[in-house]
C-alpha cells in the first residue's frame, strides 16, 4: 500500500495551489482558471476564480461519453419497499436531462433556487444534478423537519420552484409530505411559483393548483444540456443547525467541491471507477450530498441510495444484505446504526448469511464514535473500520485515515489525522496552541481547502461572526478535543449549543424557543443526555410561569408535542421535566453544563459561581423521575 499521506499533507500546506491544481486535473473544465486560490476578498479564499464547468456533466455525462453508460450509477434499494431499482449511466444521463427540461420549462436557470423536501428516491438525486445541470441552486430540506422549518429555510432560499413526493416511509408510518409541504408554503413569506410532486403509489397526495405533476412534466419534457458556471458559483445550499432557531445556509460552490470530492473518493475512501459506494445516511445531510450523490458519481463509482433503516425492516442484517447484494466496496454511515445493530444482534448472527467478501473498509462519521462500538464493527466485518470527521461547512473529511494514500495504524477514539488542506490546530481561550494531549478549541488556519464552505447565504456577516471572529486567521470549527504527539485527532465535544441526535446536528437553541413558545412555560434550558443508541438525546427542564395551574404532566406532554410540530421528529425530543427553578450562575447563566453531568450520571462539583447550591438538589430529585435512555445506567 503506497505511504503518501505525509507526503501529499506536508505538500498541500506548503504549496496548496500546486497540490489542488493536480487534483483540479480530474474535473472536466469548460474554460481555464485565472486564479487558483483567490483570497483577495475573503480569508477563507476561493477557488478556481475565472474557471468555467458543470458539475452535472462532470457527475453524469461524461461517463457517457468515457463509453461508460452501461455501467450502474445509481442502485437504489429500498427496505421499506422491498424494490430495488438500477439505473446505469446513461439512463441517469437521460432522466436527469429530462427533469432539467421540465425545470427549464418552468423558467428555472443559473442561480435561482430550488427547494427539494424528498425522501430517499433516486428522484431525490435526479431532481439534484438536474438543478446543477442547469446552473440552478438547490437547497435539500430532511424530510423529518416539520413545515416551520420548512418555511424558514423558504424564507431564506426564496426558491422559485419547490420539488417534493407526496409521502415518505418510515418504519410503522407514512408520512405525508405533501400537507407538510402546504402548511410551510402557507407559513412562508416567499411563495414559490410552482410546485412539482412526485406520486408515490403508497400515498399519493391531493393537488392544488400550484401543483405539478412530476411524472407528466419529465415525461413531456425536451431533454436539457449542461450549462456552463462558473467555478465558484453556488450548486447548493445546505441549512444546518448554529446556535439559534435560525439555521444556518451552508453555501458550496461547483469548482472546488468537485475537484475535493472527485479527489477523496480514491485518496480517502479508497474507490475508483467501477466501485460501488454506499453511504447510509440521507439527501437531506451534508452526507448524502457529498457522498450518497457528487463524490461517488463525479469518481465514476456506482452509488446506492438505500431508503430503510439498519434495524427493523426487516431485521438488523439489512446492511449485510445490501453491502452483499450490491458488492458495496467501501460503506459510510453514523455510529448509531452500528450501535442499534449491535443492540439487536450483538453476537453477529446474521452476518452468516452473508458474502462480504468483497467489502474493504467501513468509515464512520456525523458523531464521536465510542471505541466500543468501532472496535464491535472490526470483529463482526474482519474490516478496517475507519472514524474520520467532518461537518456540513467543510463538505469533506478534515481529519481521517486515508485508505488512497496509505493507511496508518488505527486508534480507536480517535478520528485519524488531519486530511491535506487541512492545517488542524488546538487553540486554548486567548487563541494560542495548547500542548500535545491537552484539550482545546479546534481551529483550522485559513485559507481553507476547495469544497469548503466560502460563505453562509444572504449571511456574510454571520459567516465572519461565527466562524472567523473569535481566532483571527482560523477557521473555528465549534468542536474541542486534542491531538496525541503521533498527531492523531480526538473530537470530543461541541464548544456551542450544537448536540448531535443519531448523527444528526441539532441546536439546543432552537429547541429552547420553541419551548418557551408554550403559554405556561416561563423559562427553560435543553441540553443533550447520553443515549446508548442515538449518542445523545435532548433533554428539557422547565420553570412554569407562577400563575400556571396545569398539571406539569400536561404541560410536559404539551412541551412534547411542541417541538414535534414545530421542528419536527427527528429532533427526538421526548422528555421536559418541570422542575421550580434552573440552576444559574450569579450571572444569570444557566448551568446546562452541570445539569448534563447530573443526568448522565456523571460526577459533578458544584460550580463555585452558582447563585443558590439548593437548586441542584431539586433537579437532582427531579431527574430521578424520569425513564433513563437507552443504555444509560445511573448510579443510585
Ligand atoms: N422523514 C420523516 N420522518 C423521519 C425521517 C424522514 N426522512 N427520518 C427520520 N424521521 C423520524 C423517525 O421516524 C423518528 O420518528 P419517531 O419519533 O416517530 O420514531 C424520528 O424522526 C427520529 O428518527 P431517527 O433519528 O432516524 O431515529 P430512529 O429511532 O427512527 O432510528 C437509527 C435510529 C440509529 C436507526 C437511525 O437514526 C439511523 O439509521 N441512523 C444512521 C444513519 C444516519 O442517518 N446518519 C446521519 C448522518 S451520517
Ligand atoms: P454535521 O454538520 O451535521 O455533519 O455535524 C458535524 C459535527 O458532528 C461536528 O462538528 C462534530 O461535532 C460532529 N462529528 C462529526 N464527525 C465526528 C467524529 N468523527 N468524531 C466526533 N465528532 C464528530
Amino acid at each position: 500500500m503506497p505511504d503518501n499521506w505525509e507526503d501529499d499533507y506536508r505538500r498541500s500546506l506548503a504549496d496548496p495551489e500546486q497540490f489542488w491544481t493536480a487534483a483540479a486535473g480530474g474535473i472536466d473544465w469548460h474554460g481555464a482558471w485565472n486564479t487558483v486560490l483567490d483570497t483577495s476578498e475573503s480569508p477563507v479564499g476561493r477557488w478556481f476564480t475565472g474557471a468555467t464547468l458543470n458539475t452535472c456533466h462532470n457527475a453524469v455525462d461524461r461517463h457517457v461519453v468515457a463509453g461508460r453508460g452501461e455501467q450502474p450509477a445509481l442502485i437504489y434499494d429500498s427496505a421499506m419497499t422491498g424494490t430495488t431499482r438500477i439505473l446505469d449511466f446513461a439512463g441517469l444521463q437521460n432522466e436527469v436531462a429530462r427533469f432539467a427540461g421540465a425545470l427549464a420549462r418552468f423558467g428555472v436557470s443559473r442561480g435561482d433556487r430550488v427547494i427539494i423536501y424528498m425522501p430517499m428516491v433516486p428522484e431525490a438525486a435526479i431532481a439534484m444534478l438536474a438543478c446543477a445541470r442547469l446552473g440552478a441552486v438547490h437547497s435539500v430540506v430532511f424530510g423529518g423537519f416539520a413545515a416551520r422549518e420548512l418555511a424558514t429555510r423558504i424564507d431564506d432560499a426564496q426558491p422559485k420552484l419547490i420539488l417534493a413526493a407526496s409521502c415518505g416511509l418510515e418504519p410503522g408510518r407514512v408520512v405525508e409530505y405533501k400537507p407538510l409541504l402546504d402548511e410551510a408554503i402557507a407559513l412562508a413569506s416567499h411563495q414559490p411559483d410552482a410546485c412539482i410532486i412526485l406520486q408515490r403509489e403508497q400515498h399519493p397526495a391531493s393537488m392544488g393548483p400550484r401543483d405539478h405533476d412530476w411524472q407528466s412534466e419529465a415525461s413531456t419534457a425536451e431533454p436539457a444540456d449542461c450549462v456552463p458556471v462558473a467555478a465558484t458559483d453556488p450548486l447548493y445550499i445546505l441549512y444546518t443547525s448554529g446556535t439559534t432557531g435560525q439555521p444556518k445556509g451552508i453555501v458550496r460552490d461547483n469548482g472546488g467541491h468537485a475537484v475535493a470530492l472527485h479527489w477523496s473518493m480514491q485518496a480517502i475512501y479508497g474507490v475508483d471507477v467501477g466501485d460501488v459506494f454506499w453511504a447510509a445516511s440521507d439527501v437531506g445531510w451534508v452526507v448524502g450530498h457529498s457522498y450518497i450523490v457528487y463524490g461517488p458519481l463525479l469518481r465514476g463509482c456506482a452509488t446506492v441510495m438505500f431508503e430503510g433503516k439498519p434495524v427493523g425492516t426487516p431485521d438488523a442484517g439489512t446492511f449485510w444484505r445490501v453491502i452483499a447484494e450490491h458488492g458495496v466496496k467501501a460503506m459510510f454511515t453514523a455510529p448509531t446504526a452500528f450501535r442499534a445493530i449491535r443492540r439487536e444482534d450483538s453476537a453477529g448472527a446474521l452476518l452468516k448469511d452473508y458474502d462480504l467478501a468483497h467489502f474493504d473498509t467501513l468509515f464512520l462519521a456525523g458523531e464521536r464514535c465510542d471505541p466500543e462500538t468501532l472496535q464491535w464493527a472490526r470483529e463482526q466485518l474482519q474490516v478496517p473500520v475507519i472514524d474520520h470527521w467532518w461537518q456540513t461547512e467543510t463538505g469533506w473529511a478534515i481529519a481521517a485515515n486515508p485508505v488512497g494514500l496509505g493507511r496508518f495504524e488505527i486508534r480507536p477514539g480517535s478520528a485519524g489525522k488531519p486530511m491535506p488542506g487541512w492545517d488542524v490546530r488546538f487553540l486554548d481561550d486567548g487563541g494560542q496552541p495548547v500542548s500535545d494531549g491537552e484539550t482545546g478549541a479546534i481551529a483550522c488556519r485559513l485559507p481553507l481547502p476547495p469544497g469548503a464552505l466560502p460563505t453562509l447565504w444572504n449571511a456574510p456577516e454571520r459567516f465572519r461572526q461565527s466562524y472567523l471572529e473569535r481566532f483571527p486567521g482560523y477557521y473555528q470549527t465549534g468542536d474541542a478535543g486534542y491531538c496525541d504527539t503521533d498527531g492523531y485527532v480526538y473530537v470530543m465535544s461541541r464548544t456551542d449549543d450544537v448536540i448531535n441526535v443519531a448523527g444528526h446536528r441539532l441546536s439546543t437553541g432552537a429547541i429552547e424557543e420553541v419551548l418557551a413558545a408554550h403559554p405556561d412555560v416561563a423559562e427553560c434550558a435543553v441540553t443533550g443526555i447520553r443515549d446508548g443508541v442515538k449518542g445523545q438525546v435532548p433533554l428539557g427542564f422547565l420553570c412554569l410561569k407562577a400563575d400556571s395551574r396545569r398539571p406539569h404532566a400536561d404541560v410536559s406532554a404539551e412541551a412534547v408535542d411542541l417541538v414535534r410540530e414545530r421542528i419536527g421528529p427527528v429532533a427526538a425530543f421526548k422528555q421536559a421535566l418541570v422542575v421550580k427553578r434552573l440552576p444559574k450562575t450569579r450571572s444569570g447563566k444557566v448551568l446546562r453544563g452541570t445539569m448534563r453531568r447530573m443526568a448522565d450520571g456523571e460526577p459533578y462539583t458544584t460550580p463555585a459561581t452558582i447563585d443558590d447550591p439548593a437548586i441542584l438538589d431539586e433537579i437532582a430529585a427531579a431527574l430521578a423521575t424520569i425513564n433513563l435512555p437507552a443504555g444509560i445506567m445511573r448510579p443510585g
